[in-house]
This record gives C-alpha cells, structure tokens and sequence, in this order.
C-alpha cells in the first residue's frame, strides 16, 4: 500500500540531526524565532539531557516540516498553588513557516500530525508511568506566548483548554489536555 502522500514521518532528533536543520525556520515573529532557536541552538540539548524526547517530521522526500518535543515535569498542579504533580509537557514545537497551514486538507494537515503524535507519545507516558501510582501524570500542559494567536486557535482546535488568570515566564498562557483514565 502507498502512503498518502501528505503523510508525515516522526524521526527520533538527536545531536546529529541538527546539521540538517540549516535554513529551518519557524518565522519572524519573536515567539517563532524562540522557537527556531531552541531546535537549532543548545536549549534542545539541554533539554534532553533532562529526559525531553524531540522528533522530527518529514515528508516522504525527507524535507524537514517540523518538530515537536515531549517531556516530564513537576508543578504545582492546578497552577499555581496546587500540590506538587507530574505532568507530561509540550517544551517546545514548530513548523517551518513554509508549512503553515499546509496541506489546506484539514485530514492532513501537517500541524495535526504533529500533534497527534505528541499527544500519543503523552499517553503512552502516562499509560507506561512506572513510578508512584499516585504521581502518575494525568495532564499534558504546554506554555504559549499571550500574543500568539495562531498557535492558542490551533491548541484549541486540538483539545486544549486555556488555565485562565494564569501566566508563566510574564508572557505565556497555560494550556493543558486531559490524558489521565
Ligand atoms: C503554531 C504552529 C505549530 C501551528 O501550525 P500551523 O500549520 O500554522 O497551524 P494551522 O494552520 O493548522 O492552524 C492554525 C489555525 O489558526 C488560525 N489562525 C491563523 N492566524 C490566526 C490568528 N492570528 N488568530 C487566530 N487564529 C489564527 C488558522 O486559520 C488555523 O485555523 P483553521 O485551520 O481553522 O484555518 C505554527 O504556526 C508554528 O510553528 N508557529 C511558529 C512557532 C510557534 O509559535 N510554535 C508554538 C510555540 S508554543
């Protein structure tokens, strides 16, 4: 059977990868240039070493559309004053701005399969937890900049609520997604 050819591959990123990323950029915007950044910079790295798995997405032709990441933290749950709780976290993603909104089919849309796979990836997480049964995370959280309303209308699109009144690092809303049983 043939792929679609929209079809998107999840590849494991590793330090190597990074050489491939020449010219990867997420956009102009200050957020998007974060985020272009951290993928092409040390803070990926970092990051990994804390446990943060990162993937890359590409296309059949091997073009690099994006990248999404997936790792474990403690908070204060609910924010900002609960008990201290695992939760799985989104550190970071993007897609390169030439990909934005692309393929216009909503089935397809490489921004949903991205997610899709990180969204997997918590649950499996969650689903796998083997340390106290009480600490095992039931919710996926990501941070997004205020201003940045593509992102919150795409996040929402995907299942995830806004905390209200809260903010984190001055500028970024809470979101969170249930993937608890
Ligand atoms: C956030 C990101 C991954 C979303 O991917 P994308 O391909 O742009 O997302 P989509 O086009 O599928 O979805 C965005 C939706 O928001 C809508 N949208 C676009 N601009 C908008 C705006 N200013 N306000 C509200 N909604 C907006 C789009 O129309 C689309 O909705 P639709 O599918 O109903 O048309 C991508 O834009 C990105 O990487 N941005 C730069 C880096 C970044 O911000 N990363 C997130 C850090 S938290």
């Amino acid at each position: 059977m043939t792929d679609h050819p929209h079809q998107l591959y999840a590849i494991e990123f590793t330090e190597a990868e990074q050489v491939r990323l020449v010219g990867f950029s997420c956009g102009d915007e200050p957020w998007s240039k974060h985020v272009t950044e951290w993928i092409l910079g040390s803070d990926v790295l970092e990051s990994m070493k804390r446990g943060t798995r990162v993937w890359l997405f590409e296309t059949a032709q091997a073009e690099i559309v994006g990248f999404g990441s997936v790792g474990t933290s403690v908070w204060q749950w609910p924010p900002p004053k609960g008990e201290r709780t695992t939760i799985v976290l989104i550190p970071m993603l993007g897609i390169d701005a030439r990909f934005r909104g692309q393929p216009p089919d909503p089935d397809w849309r490489y921004s949903r399969q991205l997610m899709s796979h990180l969204i997997a990836e918590a649950q499996r997480v969650a689903r796998e937890w083997s340390g106290d049964a009480e600490k095992k995370p039931s919710w996926l959280v990501l941070m997004v900049h205020q201003d940045n309303a593509r992102a919150i209308h795409f996040y929402e699109q995907c299942g995830f609520e806004l905390i209200p009144d809260v903010l984190r690092r001055q500028d970024h809303k809470v979101m969170k997604l249930w993937i608890g049983d």
